[in-house]
């Protein structure tokens, strides 16, 4: 049978981690396939998304430029993806050409996997209002938490999501989130403070109940200043590598066929490169 192939793109793509996590599946799995790094500029998006069949692929990832207009380029989207603006995941399907998102999994999965019982833990506090930030609020919604407080810098993108998602989620200035935190059982930090290069988080978990839970969706370092000050204080953490790679097992299966394990080999593979 012909090699089964997928890609990841995005400009730069350089230093994506999804071949090393697909390439560690495809050989574990012995399957006849591969899955490559594809730099596409935004004026060649369109272009790459109409020529996939052509190319013989069966799908790919899509990162950073091109989540949105993935978005726009599809002819089907999944409910993730509608729900969250974006799409990370392309496959075609009777010659359609499907986006969806398979972040929000990603989230959910890494911590039904190092927190089980976590949905029982609201109210839960979100801080930032990008992206990431959406595909984090449609997973606690999806998951049933009924009282979702978003923290940001910006008061009007955090209003902007409350539009968005409505009922179970409110908007709050970054000065708020002391008062936030004394009763919430997650605090999840989806800005790109604390990773190299940036500034350390402001936000202490200070005042955060004994039984809180605090992930960062952050992978690098794995450990970042907001996992280090809640470790100090006894609380439950979770890092972010595992959204990572959870986020990756729904493109495997549809387009090579096999529902992929996150394997703690696969985890020491990633965390060796970081
Ligand atoms: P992503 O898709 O990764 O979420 P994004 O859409 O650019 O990226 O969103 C970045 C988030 O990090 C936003 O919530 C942003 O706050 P603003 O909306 O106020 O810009 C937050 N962020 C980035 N740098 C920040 C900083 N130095 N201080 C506080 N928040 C910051």
């Amino acid at each position: 049978m012909a090699e089964k192939k997928a890609f990841v793109t995005g400009h730069p793509i350089a230093h994506s981690r999804s071949p090393k996590i697909h390439g560690y599946w495809l050989a574990k799995y012995g399957i006849n396939g591969s899955y490559q790094a594809i730099d596409v500029t935004p004026d060649d998006f369109a272009a790459f998304l109409k020529s996939l069949g052509e190319n013989g692929y069966r799908g790919g990832n899509v990162t950073i430029p091109h989540k949105e207009a993935a978005f726009a380029g599809v002819s089907r989207r999944d409910h993730a993806a509608d729900a969250i603006g974006a799409v990370n995941t392309l496959w075609l399907e009777d010659g359609v050409l499907w986006g969806g998102n398979t972040d929000a999994y990603g989230f959910a999965a890494n911590l039904d996997d190092h927190a089980p019982g976590w949905v029982k833990n609201g109210p839960a506090v979100v801080l930032g209002a990008g992206g990431a930030s959406r595909a984090v609020i449609h997973a606690l919604r999806e998951r049933g938490i009924k009282d979702i407080r978003i923290v940001n810098r910006t008061l009007a993108r955090a209003e902007e999501l409350v539009h968005h998602f409505g009922a179970d989620v409110s908007a709050h200035g970054a000065a708020a989130v002391g008062e936030l935190l004394g009763d919430a059982g997650l605090l999840i930090n989806t800005t790109a403070l604390g990773m190299h290069g940036n500034e350390t988080l402001a936000a202490d978990p200070v005042g955060l109940p004994g039984h809180a839970i605090v992930t960062d969706i952050v992978y690098v370092p794995l450990e970042t200043p907001l996992l280090a000050a809640a470790r100090a204080r006894g609380l439950k953490t979770v890092d972010g590598l595992g959204m990572l790679l959870h986020q990756a097992v729904p493109g495997f299966e549809r387009w090579f066929g096999k529902r992929p394990e996150v394997t703690p080999e696969l985890r020491r593979m990633i965390v060796a490169d970081i």
